[in-house]
């Protein structure tokens, strides 16, 4: 079966990676490319010779109008009026998305009950596994010594900090997590510290530190390549293209 695929936020860094990616599995068929604005110039190039069969449009029901799943990478203020287009056209999105506020995560969860969501806010399985690890060490250590996390990004990232820190600390707390942006004094125990770093062209480095008395344990996750997360999301489409409605996470994509 061929996925019929639209691809929203396709001139970002992540949306055009997503697209040139898709274009080479046949298991793909790209349909729909939205962004916000009229002006496609550069979309054209990536799109080549297939470009009369694909939408180009800002208007995200356009877009969307003949697609099976489409993909969501832009930004929140964006993905609130994706979801509605996707409610009234009955369309599985993945959300790539970062940034949300509460609201808007309600808003993700209140969609899912009418269709297929995969929302994650990092589509690597590395991250997958190493939310997994630091969850159970999290069931162990968490209040009995401090634990920071600290995260790089791009100068151009527009969240702080980024929504994988946010759920490196909800694994760590065991989903409630005290959250402080500079250390107290004294320090609690129960508090995790978040560091944000936005430098240069990095693309994403997560570290998470365990400071016991006598020893640290230090995870570090460090992406080289967008396509650990444009994989993901591809990844997550086809997952998507099989599932009723409901609200997926990576876990259920990557059965860890
Ligand atoms: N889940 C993950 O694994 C993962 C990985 C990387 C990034 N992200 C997240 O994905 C998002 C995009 O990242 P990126 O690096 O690709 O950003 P980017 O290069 O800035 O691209 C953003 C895209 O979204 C579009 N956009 C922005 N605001 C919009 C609006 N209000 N309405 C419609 N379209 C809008 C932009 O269109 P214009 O070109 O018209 O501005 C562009 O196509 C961010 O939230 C980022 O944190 C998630």
């Amino acid at each position: 079966m061929t996925i019929a695929l639209a691809i929203l936020g396709a001139s970002g860094k992540m949306g055009k990676r997503i697209l040139q990616l898709a274009q080479k599995d046949p298991q793909f068929h790209i349909v729909g490319l939205g962004t916000r604005n009229e002006y496609f110039g550069p979309l054209t190039d990536l799109i080549g010779d297939h470009g009369e069969q694909i939408t180009l449009a800002s208007d995200t029901g356009l877009a969307l109008a003949t697609c099976d799943v489409a993909i969501d990478f832009t930004s929140h203020e964006a993905t609130r009026g994706h979801l509605e287009a996707a409610i009234s056209t009955k369309k599985a999105l993945v959300i790539g998305t970062t940034g949300h506020p509460p609201d808007a995560k309600k808003a993700i969860e209140e969609a899912a009950k009418m269709i297929p969501i995969l929302f994650s806010p990092n589509f690597s399985f590395g991250i997958t596994l190493c939310l997994e690890a630091v969850s159970h060490l999290g069931k162990r250590l968490y209040g009995t010594c401090t634990i920071d996390i600290l995260e790089t990004h791009h100068v151009d990232k527009k969240d702080r900090p980024s929504g994988t820190a946010l759920a490196f600390a909800n694994a760590v707390g065991n989903g409630k997590p005290v959250l402080e942006n500079h250390c107290t004094q004294p320090r609690k125990k129960e508090e995790i510290v978040i560091h944000s770093l936005r430098s240069g062209e990095v693309i994403g480095e997560h570290t998470v530190i365990f400071e016991c008395k006598h020893e640290r344990i230090e995870l570090k996750h460090t992406t080289h390549s967008r396509d650990a997360f444009a994989y993901g999301a591809l990844l997550g489409a086809k997952f998507l293209a099989k599932q009723g409605p409901g609200l997926y996470s990576l876990k259920d994509l990557f059965s860890v």
